[in-house]
């Protein structure tokens, strides 16, 4: 096994993992040890969020994995996301002042000091999304935040923070993979320093999401045309998920596998041993299908 090890950086303290832990769909009862299994095996990172409901496990399996491996606090990365509330669907915006509680409430639930990442995991909060930017601004300044970003937000919702003269996100949590490759906010991104997280990387498998029956935005299409990564993958000798997951990498986009399965654990952090040829890039560059699938909902970067 090759495990990924190098990291990408985030602003002038702070360095991501290249390959991270997934948590989405993960309950709060099988985290600890799903989690404590990633450490075992290799992930430097986890990722998980106050929507997820499973903060209190993972911050147990963050615990009991550095214990069993010998490590400490600073050897791991932590993430996690305020939800920021969602009027359209009947759910108040956070103020800047309830974004810092919610704050504190995630770290307390982690059994954390602080988090190495908060995202806003979505641009959901209308009239306060700049008072929720604010207010991380602040968590990072009091140290409860090592980085700070947001997540699926467009160019517009970047603009926005920009335009109120507040230090721009140190990254930007986004779906990408082959069919989603948003080449225009990434350029954006990149000229205001601003980090791609890549989440659902492996949305062309036929295996992503089935258990958890969240796929619904993925279309006959995709189901159908899913197996072109695996025959690309055979040329290498590595899985079609290796394949899509390295493909995230070598363009320096941090990935966040999630799996339950321990082999599969292994297999997505197991990415050094090959290079996708320049070749192989070319073409996958030309199979962008536009707007991701991960939220069942639709595209929340088109929401403002
Ligand atoms: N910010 C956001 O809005 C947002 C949205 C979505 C996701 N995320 C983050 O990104 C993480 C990853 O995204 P995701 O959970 O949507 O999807 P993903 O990691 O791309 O794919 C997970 C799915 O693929 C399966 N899978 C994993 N490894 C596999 C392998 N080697 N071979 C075959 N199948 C495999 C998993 O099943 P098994 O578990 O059965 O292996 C699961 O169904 C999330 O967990 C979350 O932390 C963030």
């Amino acid at each position: 096994m090759t495990t990924i090890q190098y990291t990408f950086p985030l602003n002038e303290r702070t360095e991501i993992p290249a390959v991270g832990f997934g948590t989405y769909l993960v309950s709060n009862e099988a985290a600890p040890a799903a989690v404590q299994a990633a450490i075992g095996i290799g992930y430097r990172h986890v990722d998980t969020a106050a929507g997820y409901q499973n903060e209190e496990g993972v911050g147990a399996g963050i615990r009991a994995g550095l214990a069993a491996s010998a490590l400490a606090r600073e050897d791991i990365f932590v993430t996690t996301k305020l939800w920021p509330g969602n009027p359209a669907w009947g759910d108040p915006p956070k103020t800047g002042e309830q974004t810092i509680a919610e704050c504190q409430a995630s770290l307390e639930r982690l059994g954390l000091d602080y988090v190495d990442l908060y995202l806003i995991h979505a641009p959901y909060g209308g009239p306060e999304r700049v008072a929720q930017w604010q207010a991380l601004v602040d968590l990072l300044r009091a140290g409860k935040a090592r980085s700070i970003g947001v997540s699926n937000f467009n160019r517009s919702h970047l603009e926005e923070i920009k335009a109120a003269g507040l230090t721009m996100p140190d990254a930007n949590q986004i779906e990408l993979h082959p069919w989603s490759q948003k080449q225009d906010l990434l350029a954006y991104m990149a000229d205001h320093r601003i980090a791609p997280i890549a989440y659902s990387s492996l949305v062309p498998l036929s295996t992503w999401r089935v258990e958890g029956g969240q796929d619904s935005a993925k279309t006959e299409e995709m189901r159908r045309d899913g197996g072109i990564f695996a025959e690309m993958a055979k040329k290498y000798g590595v899985t079609d998920a290796q394949f899509l997951l390295r493909w995230g990498v070598q363009n320096g986009y941090a990935v966040l596998p999630k799996s339950l399965n321990p082999e599969r654990m292994r297999q997505n952090i197991d990415l050094a041993g090959f290079k996708i040829d320049d070749e192989d890039m070319a073409t996958i560059r030309t199979m962008d299908r536009g707007d991701g699938v991960a939220w069942a909902t639709g595209d929340p970067s088109t929401a403002v």
